[in-house]
């Protein structure tokens, strides 16, 4: 099969539903120029993102990974005019990269950015939270994605959708033998959203114009009466 169709559909349907503005293109080419990975949401997953914001009437919403902002500008833009989003990087450089691209897109007053590594920050916004997150986007670093699971639920009510980037990749995920710690990370959350009874989980395939890879969708279930 000629693999082009899947980057020439993906490009058909980013150009009719998930167009990206001069912001966002910006904000693809920081990430040369500053030296960060091209390891983004595409612009159709931006939007993915959105619908999954709507659906839950998101108004508070947490990032595990930030890179230069990319998908936090996409989740910031779903939001109602008193809504928040917190993002966590915990790359220094990443992190100022991020800064100066989410003041440019205007969207600072609604982005809070906390530079620091996942698991120290994770407990401080528990301590600090008095309202659970609606929405919780986990694209950070891959081994411990069992673990911003286990905090995400924390943080969680009924309804709040959970997604985690990047648990198929590139059909790795099928060789149980893998020594690659990502692999062996995302499989681990794949078994543990199997089996764990306080959500209702699946996970969506997908050839685009990045590799093939796949999402995770959580919903955390109503208290049962
Ligand atoms: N969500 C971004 C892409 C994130 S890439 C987007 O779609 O635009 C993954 C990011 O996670 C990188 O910037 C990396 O520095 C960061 N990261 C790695 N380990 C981390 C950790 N322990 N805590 C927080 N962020 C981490
Ligand atoms: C990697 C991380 C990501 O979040 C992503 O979307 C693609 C690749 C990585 O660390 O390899
Ligand atoms: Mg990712």
């Amino acid at each position: 099969m000629d693999t082009k169709i899947f980057s020439r559909v993906d490009k058909y349907i980013s150009n009719l539903l998930a167009p990206e503005d001069k912001i966002l293109t910006d904000i693809i080419k920081s990430l040369d120029t500053e030296g960060l990975p091209q390891h983004s949401v595409s612009s159709n997953q931006g939007k993915f993102l959105q619908v999954m914001m709507i659906a839950c009437n998101a108004k508070r919403v947490l990032e595990l990974g930030t890179l230069g902002g990319y998908s936090t500008i996409w989740l910031a833009r779903a939001l109602p005019h008193n809504g928040k989003v917190i993002t966590i990087e915990a790359d220094k450089h990443h992190g100022t990269v991020a800064q100066k691209n989410i003041n440019n897109a205007g969207l600072s007053p609604k982005v809070d950015l906390r530079v620091g590594k996942a698991l120290d920050i994770l407990p401080q916004i528990i301590a600090e939270s008095d309202e659970p997150f609606d929405m919780i986007f986990i694209d950070a670093d891959k081994p411990p994605y069992v673990e911003y699971f286990d905090y995400a639920l924390q943080l969680s009510r009924p309804g709040t959708i959970i997604i985690c980037d990047n648990v198929i990749r590139e059909g790795k995920v099928l060789d149980n033998n893998s020594k690659d710690e990502k692999v062996q990370g995302v499989q681990r959350l794949n078994k543990m959203l199997s089996e764990n009874k306080r959500v209702t989980a699946t996970i969506l395939h997908s050839m685009g114009a990045k590799e093939y890879d796949g999402i995770a969708i959580a919903v955390v279930n109503r208290v049962k009466e």
